[in-house]
């Protein structure tokens, strides 16, 4: 028989696992003016793609990835910008085979993508 959902023991399997394994976000920010930013790169389609591929692949939901957007995350430099918690995984992309890189290794398999990290020095 399962546990009450509200028992003690229930809730601290929940806190300690996370309510997703992966958490996904894109920067979409956008500058007035044309100021450089992560929406010049490419980052909306980026984007919408990534969400279509992570549902289509039955990811998506509690227990597995979630695709989030972001505004400006501060590395601006390595536009497009996008972040895989719970490990703080940076990535940059140029197109749809990197996304479905990234879900394929790193969302399915747990295995980082090296080619497209962000290097630890490129910032804003
Ligand atoms: S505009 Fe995307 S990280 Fe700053």
């Amino acid at each position: 028989m399962n546990a009450p959902l509200s028992s003690p023991a229930a809730s601290q399997v929940d806190s300690a696992a996370g309510y997703y394994r992966y958490h996904v976000f894109f920067c979409l920010n956008e500058r007035p003016n044309g100021e450089d930013c992560c929406a010049l790169h490419g980052a909306k389609a980026g984007f919408d793609y990534c969400k279509r591929a992570v549902q289509a692949a039955g990811l998506a939901g509690p227990g597995q990835v979630r695709v989030n957007k972001a505004g400006c995350l501060d590395r601006c430099s390595a536009a497009p910008v996008l972040v895989v918690y719970p490990e703080g995984v940076w990535y940059t992309f140029v197109d749809e085979s990197d996304i479905d890189e990234i879900i394929e290794s790193h969302l399915k398999n747990g295995q980082i993508v090296e080619r497209l990290l962000i290097p630890p020095h490129m910032g804003r």
